[in-house]
């Protein structure tokens, strides 16, 4: 079988890394074109990759390069208008989280994926290509913990990069929809259930700039789901310590704890400092093979003929609830959270 031709957008924190997965590490597949709004990541793209088709206008690529699929990994508010307009194209998708900024353009979404059944369309909830989230899966399905009843999430992003956190804030959406939308993924996918209402409150701590923003720089949000079970997240910006994704799923028979302590890897340093384990220091590292896994799953999909596991209504309600709990945080009251449709 001949390889897939797939194009990427955005070339950004992200988008260089899926770029690179593509052009020198996932198998069944050649990264053949490239777009972003920047020339010098696209001179990245064809000195470091080897992509000579390269572009700065999405529907200009969408019409001219040489690709079966697309990889989109732009800015959180382009993911609708371009996953919609690449499948209008004909081209297969695989796009970043999250699905949209708003509820509205995630359903539009919805249709652009019912409308080309026969294209693959994937969403990027890398945590659950890790090997320790797949584990935890499968410990939960097999009964090791009982019936699970809450999973407690803690996302906070490394003060070490607080400025591009800064940066991005006013595009991405918001604390909850940016950084809690991972974690919401994984409450849905372990408990087996959807979130009936949240209660949400959060703070600008150390950086006001994110209240100038309407946004938090730290946020903590309780969820009370369908079958009774409960959720809690913390998410930050402002880890001293480094990237720290921590998540404990409790049931009736037992808990499982990932990454509590979220440690670079097994070593232990004897030093001056102390008895030191280093800290994981951001997501490139921490969920580099989640983020190689999920990519060979959307090739693989596309060569073999199967839908993802991931599907485009795991978009819709994960970016619902974020917006609940966004909501909840500006209003100060809980917030019901309807059904799905
Ligand atoms: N799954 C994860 O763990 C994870 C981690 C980081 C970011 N993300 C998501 O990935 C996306 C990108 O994040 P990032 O941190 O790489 O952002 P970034 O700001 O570093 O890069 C954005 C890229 O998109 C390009 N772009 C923006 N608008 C465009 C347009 N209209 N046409 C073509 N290119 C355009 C820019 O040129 C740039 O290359 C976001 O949606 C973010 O939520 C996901």
């Amino acid at each position: 079988m001949e390889k897939l031709k797939i194009g990427i957008a955005g070339l950004g924190r992200l988008g260089k890394i899926h770029a690179k997965n593509l052009a020198d590490r996932i198998s069944g597949c050649e990264l053949t074109a490239a777009c972003s709004l920047l020339e010098s990541e696209l001179e990245y793209a064809r000195t470091e990759l080897g992509v000579r088709d390269c572009y700065t206008n999405f529907r200009e690529m969408l019409k001219n390069a040489d690709m079966d699929a697309v990889a989109i990994v732009t800015t959180s508010g382009e993911h609708c208008n371009q996953l919609t307009a690449a499948l209008n194209a004909g081209k297969h998708v695989f796009c970043e989280k999250p699905l949209g900024i708003s509820v509205e353009e995630c359903y539009l979404a919805e249709k652009a994926v019912e409308n080309h059944p026969d294209k693959v369309f994937m969403l990027g909830f890398m945590r659950r290509f890790d090997p320790s989230y797949i584990y935890a899966k499968q410990k939960i399905e097999s009964g090791t913990i009982g019936e699970p009843y809450l999973v407690k999430a803690t996302g906070i992003d490394p003060l070490k990069f607080i400025e591009g956190s800064l940066r991005f804030a006013g595009t991405s959406g918001g604390l909850f929809i940016d950084m809690a939308i991972h974690d919401i993924d994984l409450m849905r996918w372990y408990l087996g259930a959807e979130p009936k209402s949240v209660y949400a409150i959060g703070g600008s701590y150390g950086f006001p700039q994110f209240a100038a923003l309407g946004d938090a720089e730290a946020g903590c949000a309780l969820f009370r789901f369908e079958n009774g079970a409960m959720g809690t997240i913390h998410s930050g910006r402002t880890a001293a310590h480094g990237y720290h994704i921590e998540t404990e799923i409790v049931g009736t028979k037992g808990a499982i704890r990932i990454s509590p302590i979220p440690q670079k890897n097994l070593a232990m340093l004897y030093c001056e400092q102390g008895v030191v384990t280093e800290c994981v220091e951001a997501f490139p590292e921490r969920f580099a093979e989640a983020y190689l896994s999920e990519m060979q799953e959307f090739v693989n999909c596309i060569r073999e003929g199967r839908k993802p596991a991931v599907t485009v209504y795991d978009g819709t309600k994960a970016t619902q609830i974020a917006f609940a709990t966004t909501e909840s945080f500006k209003n100060g009251r809980l917030v019901e959270i309807p059904p799905h449709g």
